[in-house]
């Protein structure tokens, strides 16, 4: 009996702090995109509101992506994992001071690498005699030469500052363009990893480079690069070191290339078929929800949606749009009430159907609270969960504040045992 009279006493506590605002809605995400060779960190079918997932490759050294449920909605880029290029090394590097309209030639170096079995790297600055080390806050052009030409669709530079502390670091501005072929576009794809390393610091950029379209992919696929062309500039004068360069490629299935995605995003209230496990997958309606699509660019005059993966191992096809059949009745707009003697406090795992609309589903949950907090109290079920387009839970009461007398309230709250509010 007294612990529910302390759980009253922090309930009103929570009263007063909600009372200025109307409810709050939290939806709920389904399970993200989750790519060939990788995990997922948690890896879940349904996440909260506002949960993050991150994602680690198990083979190319991935950076750390991370995306966040909003409004039913994954919000971040489509994460992919490469596959590490085990067998191109670089056979040249040009380091060239680019600030002048003419060149300034520091490094034109043909290297062999000494042989390295425990990392598949295409460059690692303890198998190269040359140290490739710049002191200068001027544009510099690396040119790395590889073996042979090959599609780069992601790579990662390290670099080392040397006698520069992660500290000091975040306050250079190291800022670097890629390029790896007309027919892509690099973008860099991480805030720069910046870690403590030998008296320095250790800066890790990544790049992905996409092709530009379906057309360039084929392109690409036919004249390959053989060359990585960078263009750094710090914002202080520091000495640098290139001292990583590794390369990845997309995954494919051998012959046709085609790419291979992993496991595409599903979307509740929908049945995802697996045509081919990785590459494609036909996506309906759940049987209890309706199709309410206006067009379907992958199989027009169908309700079956299609996700395909593509070029680069990028998802193409669309969702089908679906609502569910049965929901429980939720207030209309921000003032209405489900029940006019309670307060609607919030709603929690309802269906987002876009950023605006919702809908409350089996396993809706609604929060309620009396209409006026400071001189009511609710007592019985101030929870009701959604079943089958009802809510389900007892009737709640509210009583009058002034109904319940206070017999003795100690000052430790600690002290439960005799604590707390005493109804006459
Ligand atoms: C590097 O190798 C290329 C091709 O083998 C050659 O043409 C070039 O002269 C070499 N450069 C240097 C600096 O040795
Ligand atoms: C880094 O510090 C060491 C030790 O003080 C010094 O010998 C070295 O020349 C420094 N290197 C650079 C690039 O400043
Ligand atoms: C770093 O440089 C880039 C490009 O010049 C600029 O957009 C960015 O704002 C700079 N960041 C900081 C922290 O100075
Ligand atoms: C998609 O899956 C179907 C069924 O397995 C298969 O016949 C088709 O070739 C696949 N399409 C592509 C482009 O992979
Ligand atoms: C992506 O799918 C759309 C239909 O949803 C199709 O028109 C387009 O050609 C596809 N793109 C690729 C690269 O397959
Ligand atoms: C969400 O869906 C509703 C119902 O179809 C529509 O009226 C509204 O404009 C949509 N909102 C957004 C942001 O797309």
């Amino acid at each position: 009996m007294n612990s529910t009279k302390v759980s009253i006493l922090l309930f009103i506590i929570g009263l007063v702090a909600n009372e200025a605002i109307g409810y709050e809605v939290n939806g709920f995400c389904g399970r993200p995109e989750k790519p060939f060779q990788s995990r997922l960190k948690p890896d879940k079918a349904r996440y909260a509101e506002g949960e993050v997932v991150t994602f680690q490759c198990d083979q190319y050294w991935n950076y750390l992506q991370t995306k966040q449920c909003v409004r039913g909605e994954w919000i971040g880029d489509q994460f992919r994992c490469g596959k590490a290029i085990a067998d191109n090394d670089l056979n040249y590097v040009r380091v060239e001071d680019i600030t002048e309209e003419t060149p300034n030639v520091l490094f034109d170096t043909n290297i062999t690498l000494t042989p390295d079995y425990k990392f598949a790297n295409s460059f690692l600055s303890s198998r190269c005699d040359t140290k490739f080390e710049v002191t200068t806050d001027r544009r510099i052009r690396w040119t790395l030469g590889l073996q042979r030409p090959v599609s780069l669709p992601f790579f990662r530079i390290n670099f080392h500052l040397l006698n520069v502390s992660v500290d000091e670091s975040l306050q250079i501005n190291l800022t670097a363009d890629a390029r790896v072929s007309p027919y892509r576009t690099c973008r860099h794809v991480f805030r720069d990893l910046k870690r403590l390393w030998r008296f320095g610091t250790k800066v890790e950029l990544n790049f992905e480079c996409d092709a530009n379209s379906v057309g360039d992919a084929v392109e690409d696929e036919k004249s390959p690069t053989n060359e990585i062309i960078i263009e750094t500039q710090s914002s202080k004068e520091i000495a640098y070191k290139l001292i990583m360069v590794l390369l990845a490629q997309g995954y494919d299935i051998g012959d046709d290339r085609q790419a291979v995605c992993g496991e595409p995003e599903e979307h509740y209230g929908l049945d995802m078929r697996i045509l081919w496990p990785n590459i494609n997958y036909s996506i309906q309606c759940s049987g209890d929800w309706e199709y309410v699509s206006y067009t379907n660019p992958d199989l027009p005059d169908t309700t079956i949606h299609k996700r395909q993966c593509v070029y680069d191992m990028r998802w193409n096809g669309t969702y089908p749009s679906c609502v569910p059949k049965t929901v429980c009745p939720i207030p209309e707009e921000e003032n209405n009430q489900i029940n006019p003697e309670f307060k609607t406090v919030r709603f929690n795992d309802v269906f987002y159907f876009n950023q605006t609309k919702w809908y409350a589903i089996d396993g809706t949950t609604v929060e309620y609270q009396c209409n006026s907090a400071l001189t009511q109290v609710l007592l019985g079920d101030a929870i009701h969960v959604c079943k089958n387009g009802q809510w389900v839970g007892t009737e709640p009461n509210c009583f009058d504040l002034s109904e319940l007398k206070v017999r003795k309230v100690k000052n430790r709250a600690s002290d439960e045992s005799s604590n707390g509010l005493s109804e006459n």
